[in-house]
């Protein structure tokens, strides 16, 4: 298949790339390239090959930019809820219409399938029991909201030659050398290794959900090569079963992975959000797909990384590795506009 990949040099993107090169599918990639300032490793064995590259603002793409194209995955969106309450309307600007826009122009250019990576967070607050694909949505935050709206116009543009499927991925972990730490475990982990602390604030009892980030990418990978039937206007949620943690129990993983690492958990309630996923639908429907990892593992390849290269605070805390962080400095420093349009 000809690929056009979005946020490929993103977290997720900068693995999947390679992964359906090696796959042998012929990968085009694009990114505005926010976040091109942090490479936390170099791995060549991952890294065999780089796919050919288009640097442009996904608001910008037409029609004619995707013809040619048998699939897309798009991915290029602000990232999570911190970014998304950070300037609600920039990211339905970019998150929601972008995204929209993106898939006429693709399905307008006759590209025939179109994998969209949603996130479990539209889930937002649950009761404690399995959510599924069918239960109600209620999200929190505009990165959520903008997630629902995404699925919801695209889902309507399905047709006999355009196949759009939702995958909604659980909190990613693990490494990747556009590392984020701003999320839940790697933070953790981050956090082990550099100060040999884990000072939780709040107790830790929400729910939530981890995917390691390569399995995301063979859901993507599954959701591309299986038969249109399969997935067609399918939602997915992207995960396992067993995956389903507690915060607290994320933090208790980590520390058993970092000898000498002291972890404290708080007392307040802090963050509401909360949901346990049940991923039975694509165990059961995307031909091929499983997880590889848990957070167990993942903890430890991480570990097994940063000794490697013997991070320190400062890679830890460096901006392009928090997603709000750099964009603050690119907006601070007038590499951006308000709108994240670079200036020059
Ligand atoms: N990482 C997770 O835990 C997780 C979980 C659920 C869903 N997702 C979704 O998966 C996708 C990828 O996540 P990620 O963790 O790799 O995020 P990321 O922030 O690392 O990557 C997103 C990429 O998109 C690019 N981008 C953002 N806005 C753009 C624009 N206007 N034009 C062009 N490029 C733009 C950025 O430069 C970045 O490289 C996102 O849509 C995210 O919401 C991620």
């Amino acid at each position: 298949m000809k690929v056009l990949v979005t946020g490929v040099e993103g977290y997720i993107g900068s693995l999947l790339a390679p992964l359906l090169m090696q796959h042998g599918h012929e990968v085009v990639g694009t990114d505005t390239g926010f976040y091109r300032d942090g490479w936390l490793f170099s791995d060549s064995k991952t890294y065999s090959c780089f796919p050919r590259f288009i640097n442009r603002d996904l608001r910008h793409f037409t029609e004619k930019d995707l013809a040619g194209f048998d699939a897309v995955v798009h991915m290029a969106e602000l990232s999570n809820d911190p970014l998304g309450q950070n300037n609600p309307a920039l990211t339905h600007s970019i998150n929601h219409g972008g995204s929209v826009n993106l898939a006429l122009n693709a399905k307008r250019a006759g590209v025939s399938r179109f994998v969209y990576t949603s996130s479990c967070s539209v889930y937002g607050v649950g009761s404690g029991d399995f959510l599924t694909e069918e239960s109600p949505v209620n999200p929190q935050t505009a990165y959520a909201v903008c997630k629902t709206l995404v699925e919801r116009d695209v889902n309507e543009l399905a047709d006999e030659s355009f196949s759009p499927v939702f995958l909604r991925n659980s909190t990613a972990y693990g490494a990747s050398p556009r590392m984020r730490f701003d999320i839940v475990l790697n933070n953790l982990a981050g956090l082990a290794w550099t100060t040999k602390k884990i000072a939780m604030t709040s107790d830790g009892t929400p729910w939530r959900p981890l995917v390691h980030v390569m399995d995301i990418c063979t859901a993507i990978r599954c959701a591309l090569e299986a038969p249109r039937d399969s997935i067609h206007k399918q939602i997915f949620n992207v995960g396992d079963n067993a995956a389903n943690y507690r915060v607290r129990e994320i933090a208790e993983f980590v520390a058993d992975e970092f000898p000498g690492c002291a972890l404290s958990i708080g007392s307040s309630a802090g963050d509401n959000r909360s949901y346990r996923v049940s991923f039975d639908k694509i165990h059961r429907q995307l031909p091929g797909f499983s997880c590889a990892w848990d957070a167990k593992m993942g903890a430890a390849q991480l570990r097994e990384v940063f000794s490697r290269i013997g991070m320190d605070k400062t890679g830890f805390d460096f901006r392009a590795f928090t997603r709000l962080k750099q964009l603050k400095h690119l907006i601070a420093t007038k590499q951006v506009d308000d709108d994240l349009f670079w200036r020059f």
